[in-house]
């Protein structure tokens, strides 16, 4: 055994955190822990790196007893952490910032070459591939985070936790951090992965522990589980399976005809975009993010108004209008960044229920606000959410990042409009509350509505969408029913392959 936590107890003032929570690792294998938002797992985490202190508890290193004041502490005892948002400088090189406070030393001098070579060497060895002359500015968010894991080897590390690694990644990326952390194993590191992905769970650990609400409800080998008994420890219940019919359509709820936007370096970003959504469907656009997706949306919002092309919401024609226009022709908007688009950080969450509705009849007379009224409502859209916040006068920015989407997802999804554009709206949330936002979203084309999808979680679009658009390089290449294609065939086209029968 590696390591061991024992009897682990933190508290935050009421919230106990973590309530006597027991974690050992052993050498060489992969260990996950699953959970809720709020169910404690960075917590122990960064109890064992040194970040927080235990109120009580013990923990042991190879046998050892340690009591860390700081990462530092816990580096000594080899243990490394890829924390959720990277450490890392971004003017300065991948050498630079895997060596940082660790150079090689030649004469007192840094030895830059020396340094360089070192980096390519563990790159090499544990299939990592970076640039280690690139700057960290222009690097991908996956090749961040292989530097993030090339600073834990480089301080030898001998286990290595990962906090939701994959939440910033693409599919592609994930794949290969999978990879690379049985590679880790393999050569005989212990790596400790935090996530509520459970098909990462179910591809590269050996043993996993559940928890919820400050517990440990379940410890459970890879082999003798299944998704479906884990989710059902980390949320308490079953999952309903929703059933998901495809249901009569009707009127044209969105359509976007010739849309061409090009960049400032003259190339086309978005490329003759054609797509329609009509009353009664749940439509996906499916593609590796980057290819125009965003760009699309921007554009439909209006939050992007320079494009060639037409844009009609509900019959009204909204091309290069603003915002507050096509809000009111009849559209909801979840977007990608909820911190940045879909929220005020400052505001109470009270408020940021309200937002887009200040004028509507039900919350204001007059031009006076109904403060009651508008409490009660988020009162309800916050239990009916369980999103976890004492009270409704509290600020956004105060939320975890799962708590703040579904406070986003609630205002947008209940927006009396026919119309919802949903980008991501389940990236960073937790399996139960997942549910209850695809529940919604069918709701939506149930009663009437539609829904224009677009998400990277392949597993979504097929589940929900009744048709599937896939994106690549600015262009629709391709248009399936639900139930034609499946998640291979659409991952290759979402490269831009073709598929031949
Ligand atoms: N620095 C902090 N101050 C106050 N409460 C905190 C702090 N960090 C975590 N918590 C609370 O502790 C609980 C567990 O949080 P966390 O370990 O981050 O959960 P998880 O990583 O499983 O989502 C949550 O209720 C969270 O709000
Ligand atoms: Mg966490």
């Amino acid at each position: 055994m590696i390591l061991e936590m024992k009897n682990i107890v933190k508290t935050y003032g009421r919230v106990v955190a973590n309530d006597n929570v027991s974690i050992d690792l052993n050498e060489g294998e992969i260990l996950a822990i699953v959970g809720e938002n709020g169910a404690g797992k960075s917590t122990i985490m960064k109890i064992l790196y040194g970040l927080e202190k235990p109120d009580s508890g013990e923990i042991y290193v190879k046998g050892q007893k340690v009591s860390f004041n700081s990462p530092s502490d816990a580096m000594k005892m080899g243990i490394g952490m890829v924390q959720q948002h990277f450490m890392l400088f971004p003017p300065m090189t991948v050498t630079e910032n895997i060596v940082y406070n660790n150079e090689q030393q030649k004469y007192g001098f840094l030895d830059k070459k020396k340094n360089i070579e070192k980096v390519r060497e563990l790159s090499e060895k544990y299939g990592l591939d970076v640039d280690p002359e690139a700057v960290i500015r222009d690097c991908s968010v996956g090749t961040q985070q292989r530097v993030e894991i090339l600073k834990t080897l480089y301080q030898n590390a001998d286990t290595i936790i990962f906090d939701e690694p994959s939440a910033v990644l693409t599919p592609g990326e994930v794949d290969d951090l999978l990879k690379t952390m049985k590679n880790l194993a393999k050569a005989g590191k212990s790596l400790i992965i935090i996530t509520h992905k459970l098909n990462e769970v179910m591809e590269v650990a050996d043993r996993v522990v559940v928890m919820r609400a400050g517990v440990v409800v379940g410890r459970v080998n890879k082999v003798d589980t299944s998704p479906e008994e884990l989710s059902y420890m980390m949320i308490g219940r079953q999952l309903m399976n929703l059933d998901i019919k495809p249901v009569k359509t009707g009127r044209t709820l969105l359509s976007v005809s010739g849309l061409t936007m090009g960049s400032e370096s003259g190339k086309k970003v978005l490329n003759d975009v054609n797509l329609h959504v009509d009353e009664g469907e749940i439509v996906g656009i499916a593609g590796v993010s980057g290819n125009g997706q965003s760009e699309l949306i921007r554009c439909i919002t209006g939050l992007e108004r320079e494009y060639e092309g037409k844009v009609m919401v509900d019959g009204v024609d909204v091309s290069n209008k603003t915002v507050d226009v096509i809000r009111k022709a009849g559209l909801s908007y979840i977007p990608e960044d909820r911190y940045l688009w879909g929220s005020a950080t400052e505001a109470s969450l009270s408020d940021n229920l309200l937002m887009g509705e200040e004028d509507s009849r039900e919350f204001s007379r007059k031009g006076i606000l109904n403060q009651k009224k508008i409490d009660q409502h988020a009162d309800q859209l916050i239990k009916e959410y369980r999103v976890k916040v004492d009270t409704y006068s509290q600020k956004m920015k105060e939320l975890s990042g799962g708590n703040a989407q579904k406070i986003v997802c609630a205002r947008e999804v209940e927006r009396d409009v026919p119309l919802t554009i949903a980008c991501e709206p389940t990236r960073g949330i937790d399996i139960g509350a997942m549910e209850f936002v695809h529940e919604k979203l069918v709701n939506k084309k149930e009663n009437r509505g539609g829904v224009l999808l677009v998400s990277s979680e392949l597993s979504e679009i097929l589940k929900l969408s009744d048709r599937i658009y896939v994106m690549f390089e600015g262009h629709l290449n391709h248009e399936f029913r639900h139930g034609e294609i499946d998640d291979r065939k659409l991952g290759i086209m979402m490269l831009g392959g073709e598929v031949h029968e």
